[in-house]
Formats: structure tokens, C-alpha cells, sequence
């Protein structure tokens, strides 16, 4: 896919602000500072499009992208910030679990996880909440500059070991860097054929 034109559409704070038109949500989750932000503008080439922070939770709201006049590329709050002593199960912030469960624009979720960081708990319980409510998603491993190719490829087996323990299959993953832009083709390809998978017609 050709991104032509992103423009940024609205922040919301509650799922009721979110816009009302017919185009789809692909939406980046993930824990603070996984690389979401930068993520998004790599994948648009606008480097400004979605704030960076060196500051962790810095995207406290549901920010729509209008992407070609045909989709939404929607950038949510990091989750595991605030209270990653004591993330409970089911704590997750109401606006995130809102949209992703109520939300009915939401078409196609993408977690992000560092690939540097052994699969943490946070993650996988998100990641099985989706399983529970059959929410649509991928993987996407962020920041796989920073490892060498070896360290990529085992990063990745030890990943999938652990979603096997829990999962029979496994969901459709990818491996990204904003730095080296690596992984663009991919996600955009995927959220092509995703997208045309089902059409908004039929809505
Ligand atoms: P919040 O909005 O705070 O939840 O963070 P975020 O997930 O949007 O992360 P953001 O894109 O703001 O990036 C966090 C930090 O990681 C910044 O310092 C980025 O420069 C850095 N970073 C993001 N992606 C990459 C990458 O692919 N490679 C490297 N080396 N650094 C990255
Ligand atoms: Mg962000």
C-alpha cells in the first residue's frame, strides 16, 4: 500500500468522540515507550504525525490518522505506565479496554512489544484478553535495531514458545524498526489486505 495522504483527524478521550464515519480503525498498542508513536510516522513518513517522548505516556488519547480518505491508522494510550507495580489483570485503562472491546470501527489491532524484553506479563495478559473477546490482532516486535540478526531470530522463537503455551495458533507477527525503517512494506501490505478483506460496504 501507498501512503498518499495522513492527516490528523481527532484525539478523544472517551470512545464516544471517536469519529462516526464509516472508514475502519487499524489501531498500535502497546506498553509505554514500545514505539508506537514512532512506529505510526514511519509507517505514514510523517515525521510529526504521532507526538515522540523520551518521557513514558505521553499519548493518553485515542488519536485517529485519516490515512487516503479510506482508513484510520489510530495511535492508543500505552498501557502498564502508571501502575506497572501493580497491574492487576483487567486493570487496564477504560479507554483502551472501551475501544477495543465496545468500539465497533476497530477493524484490526497491532501490539507492539520491544523485541529486546523477554515476553512480559503485562503483554501476554493483554494478549490473552483479546484471545477472550476475539478481538482481531498481530504482533508487531519494535526497535529490532537494536538486536543483531541472531538475536532477532531468537527473541522471536522465545516469543512464540510462550503465545504456543497459551495459543494454538499463532497470530500473524512482525518485525519493525522506526530508526531503520524495517517492516513498513509488510504492515502496510498486511493492513491492505486486511482492509480489503472485508469491505466497509458490507457494514
Ligand atoms: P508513549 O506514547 O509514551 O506510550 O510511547 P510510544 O509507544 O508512542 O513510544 P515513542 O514512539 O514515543 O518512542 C519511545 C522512545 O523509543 C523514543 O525515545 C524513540 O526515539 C524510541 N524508539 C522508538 N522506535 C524506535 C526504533 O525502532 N529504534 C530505536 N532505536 N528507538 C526507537
Ligand atoms: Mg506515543
Amino acid at each position: 500500500m501507498n501512503i498518499t495522504k495522513a492527516i490528523f483527524k481527532c484525539s478523544s478521550e472517551r470512545i464516544s468522540q471517536v469519529p462516526k464515519d464509516a472508514l475502519r480503525d487499524v489501531a498500535f498498542i502497546g506498553r509505554s515507550n514500545v514505539g508506537k508513536s514512532s512506529l505510526i510516522n514511519m509507517l505514514t513518513r510523517h515525521g510529526g504525525l504521532a507526538k515522540v517522548s523520551a518521557t513514558p505516556g505521553k499519548t493518553r488519547l485515542i488519536n485517529h490518522f485519516r490515512i487516503n480518505d479510506s482508513w484510520y491508522l489510530v495511535d492508543l494510550p500505552g498501557y502498564g505506565y502508571a501502575r506497572t507495580s501493580k497491574q492487576l489483570r483487567g486493570s487496564f485503562a477504560k479507554i483502551i479496554t472501551d475501544y477495543i472491546f465496545k468500539c465497533e470501527k476497530l477493524h484490526f489491532l497491532f501490539v507492539l512489544v520491544d523485541i529486546r524484553l523477554e515476553p512480559q506479563k503485562i503483554d501476554l495478559e493483554f494478549i490473552n484478553l483479546l484471545g477472550e473477546h476475539g478481538v482481531p490482532f498481530g504482533i508487531i516486535f519494535t526497535k529490532a535495531d537494536k538486536l543483531s540478526a541472531a538475536q532477532r531470530k531468537h527473541a522471536i522463537a522465545r516469543y512464540e514458545q510462550t503465545l504456543l503455551e497459551q495459543w494454538e495458533e499463532l497470530p500473524p507477527r512482525f518485525i519493525s524498526s522506526s530508526e531503520k525503517q524495517m517492516g513498513r512494506e509488510e504492515i502496510l501490505d498486511f493492513i491492505e489486505k486486511c482492509l480489503k478483506a472485508e469491505p466497509s460496504d458490507t457494514e
